[in-house]
């Protein structure tokens, strides 16, 4: 197999790219943010945290050693964080993004947001990162991943697509699936700060990536099934530019 086949889906602006394992998906994911990056050295990232994007940071690391990306002038936004939780904890997102991403790329760090899990005015926290956003008009590049789901940041299956940046109670799947990292379930916080649906559609383009077959199922439902909160990612099916880039195996109950 080459290393990533290109499939459109008809009526819809969205690409499908299968690739032939996590390290082709992240090569490729990279290259597409990378460009994006490129043509605009002052771009503004949508980042998601989890392990899917691991690898195509890993790539965007690459290029800047490579002198190849320049992050001198990038901002970016990351989509969640734990709520309680202190940044220097090693199980909340601004830790997890400065080892796997902010700490090997020059990016500066007054240029780098990660919503506020530390508590005391959480509301206004989240009011705030949604009026930057805002005053930025949404992310050039957004990268996301996906829960098994169907949540993208921490928006969860509801009965609304709740729009703006907000404090979240996690579900008991999303609690499960997240205690690998934590020494125990019990560790796992039971709230986020995530941004909204409303806050991740209005990125200029988006790229989600997924490996798996135990994402498969999600993937089919989120791409091709009805358009509901129920499956928050099947939203994506109506932004005007978005990629899955996808390991084949996440992508093996798409008929193609
Ligand atoms: C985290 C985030 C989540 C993850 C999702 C998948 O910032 O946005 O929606 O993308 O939980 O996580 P992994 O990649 O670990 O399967």
């Amino acid at each position: 197999m080459e290393e990533c086949k290109e499939y459109k889906v008809q009526s819809k602006n969205m690409k499908i790219l299968v690739c032939r394992d996590y390290d082709a998906m992240s090569r490729k994911a990279g290259e597409l943010v990378g460009a994006v990056l490129a043509a605009n050295p002052q771009a503004v990232m949508g980042l998601a945290t989890g392990s899917s994007p691991v690898g195509l940071y890993r790539e965007l690391i690459r290029m800047n050693r490579e002198g190849k990306l320049d992050f001198s002038k990038i901002r970016s936004y990351n989509l969640d964080e734990y709520y309680p939780i202190q940044p220097d904890n090693p199980q909340s997102y601004h830790y997890f993004m400065a080892q796997n991403l902010f700490d090997h790329i020059n990016i500066p760090k007054e240029n780098v947001h990660v919503p506020d899990g530390r508590g005391g005015s959480v509301e206004e926290a989240c009011r705030q990162y949604e009026a930057e956003l805002d005053a930025i008009g949404g992310v050039d590049i957004q990268v996301l991943g996906i829960g098994h789901n169907g949540h993208i940041g921490f928006n969860e299956p509801a009965d609304i697509f709740p729009s703006a940046t907000h404090v979240v109670d996690l579900q008991e799947s999303t609690i499960r699936a997240n205690s690998r990292f934590f020494e125990k379930e019990e560790d796992v916080p039971r709230q986020a700060v995530s941004m909204g649906i409303g806050s991740i559609m209005k990125a200029k383009k988006i790229v989600l990536v997924a490996n798996g077959k135990e994402k498969a199922e999600i993937i089919r439902a989120a791409l091709t099934g009805p358009i509901t909160p129920r499956v928050p990612a099947s939203i994506l099916q109506v932004h005007p530019d978005v990629t899955f880039v996808l390991e084949q195996e996440a992508a093996s109950l798409l008929s193609l």
